[in-house]
């Protein structure tokens, strides 16, 4: 499974991409609003940067909602680097759009997904990922991991090569959830993917083998 990891944080980004354990990044108008990056040229410049520091696909989202300013946003989006991907929110007008940016060769990330038929929807329309929101179903009462066993099954059984793309990840257990499942990439923030490294017995291990060694080395 590959990891993305959701943030617009340029030193989080630099920091998991030195480990070599993030494979691209996600981003959305909320999180580019918490790091304080505001105005279209702002935007780009940040995109072009964090495509620089990631060797992998980096998810820049529209936010027009209708159909000819999608696509004016996605040209422009997808011109900025080879590894932009554009993310469309699950509307009609977006389901269109993707349709003709496939058409164009543009890579999509079709977001804002919480049902299978959504998923299958932005599959059809030739979507490069489907974003299913795991976390704001666990929200809701609705168990958000079913939603990706489900895409995966619908997927599956039509050799659809859309990729599901698991997001809105809360904890270091959706990330194996959906890693057992078998979705091809899951976003989460940069908290969770630090969160995966922990185990108490790791560190108490460690522990102990250091202080049996010096132990030995004094003896
Ligand atoms: O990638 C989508 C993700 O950022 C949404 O996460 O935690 O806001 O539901 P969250």
């Amino acid at each position: 499974m590959k990891i993305f990891v959701d943030t617009a944080n340029l030193d989080e980004i630099k920091e998991l991409a030195e480990m070599g354990i993030i494979d691209g990044v996600t981003t959305n108008p909320s999180l580019m609003a918490k790091v304080g990056v505001v105005g279209e040229e702002n935007v780009k410049e940040h995109y072009k940067k964090i495509c620089e520091i990631v060797n992998g696909d980096v998810s820049a989202e529209v936010i027009s909602t209708d159909y000819e300013g999608i696509l004016k946003e996605a040209r422009e989006l997808a011109k900025i680097h080879k590894n932009i991907v554009v993310k469309v929110p699950m509307i009609p007008d977006g389901i269109k759009a993707i349709k003709t940016l496939s058409a164009e060769g543009i890579r999509t990330n079709c977001t804002l997904v919480f049902s299978a038929n959504q998923a299958l929807l932005a599959a059809k329309a030739g979507a490069t990922y489907v974003s299913p929101f795991i976390g704001r179903l666990d929200d809701r009462a609705q168990e958000g991991v079913v939603l990706i066993e489900e895409i995966k099954q619908i997927f599956d059984n039509y050799c659809f090569s859309t990729q599901i793309l698991a997001a809105s990840i809360r904890s270091p257990l959706h990330m194996k959830q959906v890693a057992m499942i078998g979705s091809d990439v899951a976003t989460a923030p940069y908290k969770v993917i630090k969160q995966m490294f922990e185990h108490p017995l790791t560190d108490l291990g460690l522990e102990k083998f250091l202080s049996d060694y010096k132990k030995a080395q004094s003896a």
